[in-house]
């Protein structure tokens, strides 16, 4: 029985039990086809809720993904699906499923080892002092679209061992968001499998994980350091509550959004920085075309963005 029945669902939303004759046609994919309108539908469905926009060549990638939750939920076509998303009082529970389903997940510690360079060749230092002139002690630093904490956690255990025996007397504060709870729940759990520390230097592997079986468990001093919640980069009024960072990352997302929802969520990202703050994206992005606020700073290997 699904999660819905077991909730009571509207009448307009009967779901079939598993033995209905309905649920076997269902449990063959082929019967189920998302057409070309109802594709056009969904994306813009999907892009008004959080920016991903799907292009024409990933309508495939987009119908087995929502198909996974169209049987799973014993529905009968992607309509059936919109409109429970669309009208049913249950469809907010729904949608934490909706976007596990569209997401792309990738990520790996150490990622880009050259933006960790630059925070401890220069950007540490330089905001340090900054903060020192201040009068402050706190350096918050935000890792938006975190996935599974990787990328939060490779900078935690850099500052922790780089600059924290440098500069005692400051705090570190690291913030991982994402729009998928499931990652986020892994991001909390911090156990990882070999496939996510495949780039991490032996030195910090020793020092930072145990190994137990086939899991590599983070040490709780670097989950201490991060917290981990849901925050859709979409939603304007979250957006503008993300305030006084000083770095933020935010890589290998923006590739997912169409031009109008990049140039929105920079803007945000800009606003969620402190004047001096850098941000950093991707290898493969660019926010020529996106924004012209920024500095563009460059660093070996990798340039940052920086609100002067
Ligand atoms: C490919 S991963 C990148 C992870 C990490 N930043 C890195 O570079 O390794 C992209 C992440 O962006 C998240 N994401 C996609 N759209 C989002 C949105 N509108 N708001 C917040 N996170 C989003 C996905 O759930 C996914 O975990």
């Amino acid at each position: 029985m699904s999660e819905f029945a077991n909730n009571g669902p509207s009448k307009a939303f009967v779901l079939k039990s598993a033995s209905s004759p309905l649920s076997t046609a269902n449990s063959l994919n082929s019967k189920i086809v998302l057409s070309t309108a109802s594709f056009e539908v969904w994306r813009t469905y999907i892009y008004e809720l959080c920016g991903i926009y799907f292009q024409d060549n990933k309508k495939y990638l987009l119908e087995s993904r929502l198909l996974k939750r169209i049987n799973y939920l014993k529905l009968n076509s992607f309509e059936e699906y919109l409109k429970f998303l669309k009208f049913n009082p249950q469809a907010r529970s729904e949608r934490r499923y909706l976007y596990e389903a569209i997401t792309i997940n990738e990520t790996f510690f150490f990622r880009n080892q050259p933006q960790l360079d630059a925070l401890t060749s220069k950007i540490f230092s330089e905001t340090i002092e900054a903060k020192r002139k201040l009068g402050q002690k706190k350096i918050r630093i935000w890792s938006a679209a975190s996935s599974s904490g990787e990328e939060a956690y490779s900078v935690a255990m850099v500052i922790t061992d780089m600059v924290k025996p440098k500069y005692p007397d400051m705090e570190f504060e690291i913030v991982g968001t994402d729009i998928n709870e499931d990652v986020l729940e892994r991001a909390k759990n911090g156990v990882y499998k070999e496939y996510a520390i495949r780039n991490t230097p032996a030195f910090f592997l020793k020092k930072y994980f145990t190994v137990d079986g086939m899991n590599y468990i983070i040490d709780p001093k670097l989950k201490n350091m991060v917290k981990f919640s849901f925050l859709n980069l979409y939603d304007d009024i979250k957006m503008r509550s993300m305030t006084y960072f000083d770095i933020v990352f935010c890589a290998n997302v923006l590739i997912y959004f169409d031009t109008k929802s990049k140039i929105k969520v920079v803007s945000h990202l800009y606003n969620s920085l402190n004047r001096g703050g850098y941000l950093f994206i991707g290898y493969a992005e660019t926010l020529h075309g996106i924004s012209k606020a920024f500095k563009l700073e460059s660093f070996p290997k990798t340039i940052s963005y920086k609100k002067e």
